[in-house]
């Protein structure tokens, strides 16, 4: 199995594409901690780990606290001795419209999404990476979106203003982390994929999503099995919205070693 004795951290895995991460990490033998605020959803996505045969662990850690997150990593390192993997999945989509609410509710709202997202990848990469250093290596995966590439960024959707900064910050963070990283054999990429059937996307679009969370999670996989000498410092774009699913699907096929993406 590829992530046999590996431990991942997922933020965000109690629903949607970070549960589905979680689950195909534990289908693959690795141990995976969730760390969530909503302790009902990553109750039931610890089951699921458990049933895909690996050991799970729920952590109540909102990732915008920096003292829980440093909580969160040490109680993972005690119950699993290392980390390996650390996916920063966990992001809110709140309205930013300078147009919309008041004044007080949309300041709330930009600084929700900034501290959330990008505040809270650097808060559990600053927690993680000294594990990863201990293990002789690892990988962080933060999942952005493909608004931050050419030719996808969403113009004239005042609602997203705080979400596409704090995935910009996330994208810059992992050029450079992947630079700062590169010494200490850890690895650091991005997933920017499009629309995908989760919790977020169907609270803001009528119909469904054509690509699922398991297959981003497939994405992940061919992204970390690259390995130690893999590309680091990537973006990946693939299955951007509107993209067919068969496409989207060949897209994701690409990622894989030897594949010639
Ligand atoms: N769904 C899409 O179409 C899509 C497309 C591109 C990128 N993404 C990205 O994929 C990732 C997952 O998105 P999703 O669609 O599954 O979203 P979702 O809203 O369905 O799930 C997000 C999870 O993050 C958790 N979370 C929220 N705030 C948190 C906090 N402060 N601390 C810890 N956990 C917190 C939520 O409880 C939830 O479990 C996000 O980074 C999102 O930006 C999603």
């Amino acid at each position: 199995m590829q992530l046999e004795g590996k431990v991942a951290v997922v933020t965000g895995g109690a629903e949607g594409i970070g549960r589905g991460f979680a689950v195909a990490f534990a289908e693959q033998g690795a141990s995976v901690a969730s760390l969530d605020v909503d302790a009902a959803n990553n109750a039931e996505t610890v089951r699921l780990v458990r049933a895909a045969g690996g050991e799970g662990l729920a952590v109540d850690c909102d990732v915008a606290d920096r003292a829980q997150v440093r909580r969160a990593m040490n109680g993972v390192l005690e119950r699993f001795g290392r980390i390996d993997i650390l996916v920063n999945n966990a992001a809110v989509w709140v309205d930013t419209a300078l147009t919309s609410g008041t004044y007080e509710s949309q300041a709330r709202a930009f600084r929700d999404s900034m501290d959330i997202c990008a505040l809270g990848s650097f808060h559990c990469a600053l927690a993680a990476v000294p594990a990863m250093r201990a293990a002789g290596g690892g990988d962080i995966l933060n999942v952005i979106t493909e608004h931050v590439h050419e030719g996808h960024l969403i113009t004239g959707l005042a609602p997203a203003t705080g979400y596409d900064c704090a995935k910009w910050a996330q994208w810059r963070l992992t050029e450079t982390w992947a630079v700062e990283l590169k010494p200490h054999g850890i690895r650091v990429n991005a997933l920017c994929m499009g629309a995908t059937d989760s919790p977020m996307f169907r609270a803001t679009h009528d119909s469904p999503a054509e690509i699922m969370p398991a297959d981003i999670a497939r994405a992940a996989l061919h992204v970390l099995a690259h390995g130690p000498d893999g590309p680091t410092g990537q973006s990946y774009l693939f299955a951007a919205s509107g993209t067919p699913r068969e496409r989207g699907l060949r897209e994701i096929a690409a990622l894989a070693p030897g594949a010639g993406a």
